[in-house]
């Protein structure tokens, strides 16, 4: 998405830029390029375990303190981060989300099911609670309103009450009595389906977790007040709970005269790229630009 986001941003030297989501720094530094000389990228990132990694490679790669300013924060409170930074509104801000490849690559923090790790899903793990914390207080109807709203799983039912069934402490715990569950529903499900629920469930849990919907939520809010006369917006989403909440925003704030242009339909991705085909092949690009 590297191309789509900067052809749709156009990040121009001089510009304040905001990079909603620093993750392993590849949008970061294309950004950091292109506003030199004389701008700069203020970064935010809620993960406390690659963030600070992230930012020692880029200094190492040059980019100081008065062009690059990274925050441990989450992008719900960009406005207070912009007032930190004596910022009015950025000229571009990017937001992609989900999980960085570091992230769903590392066994420890939880987030794969190909992996063997404590079923923990938080991408701040000093903040709330893991996921087997969450499946072992919550009731089999509320985990299956989880699965049906964060991720459309069509099993949700069979699946919330197999796993109120279970103790669940491990990424191959759940993936095993996922496919208890799974093997129980009639007709029996293809290979590939099961499969697209097992990713289902974790990334359902995984956005619960993190409450990724109420900050996405939050961050559309305030983003027209974010955003200098003219400045551009691009948002990175992997599945429709987000993609329908980054369209409506957008529409309503186009109608509303507070954007001038919008992306009428999702940018697809054009050639696959990192971490996975998969996930370069779900992502959908939506922008905005406010008016002047
Ligand atoms: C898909 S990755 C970003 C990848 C990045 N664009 C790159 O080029 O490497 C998403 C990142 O957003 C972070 N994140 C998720 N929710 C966040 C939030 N509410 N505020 C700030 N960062 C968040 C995650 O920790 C993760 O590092």
């Amino acid at each position: 998405m590297l191309a789509e986001v900067l052809r749709h941003l156009q990040p121009r030297p001089g510009d304040v830029v905001v990079d909603a989501t620093l993750g392993g720094g590849g949008h970061a530094r294309r950004l950091l390029e292109a506003v030199h000389p004389g701008g700069r990228l203020i970064a935010l990132d809620v993960d406390p375990i690659e963030r600070p990694r992230t930012e020692a490679l880029l200094r190492r790669e040059g980019f100081d303190t008065d062009v690059l300013r990274v925050h441990g924060r989450s992008f719900a409170e960009l406005p207070d981060v912009l007032t930190e930074e004596h910022v009015a509104g950025a000229d571009v801000i990017l937001v992609d989300l989900g999980v960085s490849a570091m992230q769903h690559d590392t066994a420890s923090r939880g987030f794969s099911y190909k992996l063997p790790g404590p079923l923990d899903l938080r991408m701040n793990p000093s903040l709330g609670e893991p996921a087997s914390a969450l499946v072992a207080r919550t009731s089999a109807g509320a985990l299956a309103a989880i699965l049906r709203e964060h991720a459309d799983e069509p099993q949700a039912e069979i699946i919330a009450t197999t796993i109120k069934q279970h103790v669940i402490e491990t990424t191959h715990g759940l993936d095993r009595v996922l496919r208890i569950a799974l093997a129980r529903v009639q007709p029996p499900l293809a290979k590939a389906e099961v499969k697209r629920s097992v990713r289902r469930s974790f990334q359902a849990l995984r956005i619960a977790v993190n409450d990724e919907f109420a900050a996405l939520d939050t961050l559309l809010r305030v983003l027209p007040a974010c955003l200098a006369p003219g400045g551009r917006v691009a948002i990175i989403t992997f599945h429709s709970g987000e993609d329908n909440r980054v369209e409506r925003a957008f529409r309503d704030g186009y109608e509303a005269g507070v954007y001038d242009a919008i992306a009428h339909d999702p940018v697809r991705s054009e050639k696959a790229e990192t971490f996975s085909n998969r996930r370069a092949a779900a992502a959908r690009l939506r922008w905005g630009r406010k008016r002047c």
